[in-house]
């Protein structure tokens, strides 16, 4: 089946959002150094454009998360890699799209477990029809009905997440 991409959201869009996140988490972040840590490999080219955005110190980590099963039929069963420990330190996870939200919420209880001194996520996407796990993000860059789309970190089948902008994908078959 041959798929055709469809922009959502164009390069300038995304670029001004970034830069209107950027002021608020600096904003909020300004008395307190910042541990930025990005969800694999999605977050990549997010993370990358808001980091450079701050106004304020951070480091930088990852994690690996992969839900068992094919992306769309996500099975619920989600694994993190990782070494960190985040003890006493002030966290924002960044992600890539919070979707049925089943990966954040195992990486929020993950790093919980480490007592930081504050735990909090921004995602650049937000798909909250598909929500499974209790759980919203704490700074959202755009909010998108339930469609499935690539670019800016997000892939399908390991394509597209070069694409500066986010496209809707379609002929693509959902499971789920
Ligand atoms: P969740 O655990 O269902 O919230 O899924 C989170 C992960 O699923 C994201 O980090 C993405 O890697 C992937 N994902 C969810 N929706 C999409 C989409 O529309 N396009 C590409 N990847 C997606
Ligand atoms: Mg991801």
């Amino acid at each position: 089946m041959s798929s055709q991409l469809h922009t959502l959201i164009t390069a300038e869009e995304i670029q001004n959002k970034v830069q209107e996140l950027a002021a608020e988490i600096s904003a909020d972040y300004a008395q307190t150094p910042l541990h930025l840590v990005g969800v694999l490999k999605g977050s990549f080219i997010f993370l990358a454009d808001l980091a450079r955005a701050l106004s304020i110190p951070c480091s930088i980590y990852f994690v690996h998360a992969s839900s068992y099963g094919d992306r769309q039929s996500s099975s619920g069963i989600v694994k993190i890699q990782h070494s960190l420990n985040m003890s006493n330190k002030h966290v924002l996870v960044i992600e890539d799209i919070l979707d049925t939200g089943l990966t954040l919420s195992t990486i929020m209880e993950e790093l919980n477990k480490q007592q930081p001194a504050s735990l909090k996520v921004c995602a650049f996407l937000n798909k909250p029809e598909r929500r499974k796990a209790d759980i919203d993000g704490d700074y959202i860059g755009f909010t998108i009905p339930n469609e499935f789309v690539v670019g800016y970190g997000l892939d399908y089948g390991e394509l597209y997440r070069n694409l500066p902008y986010i496209a809707r994908l379609e002929n693509v078959e959902d499971s789920s």
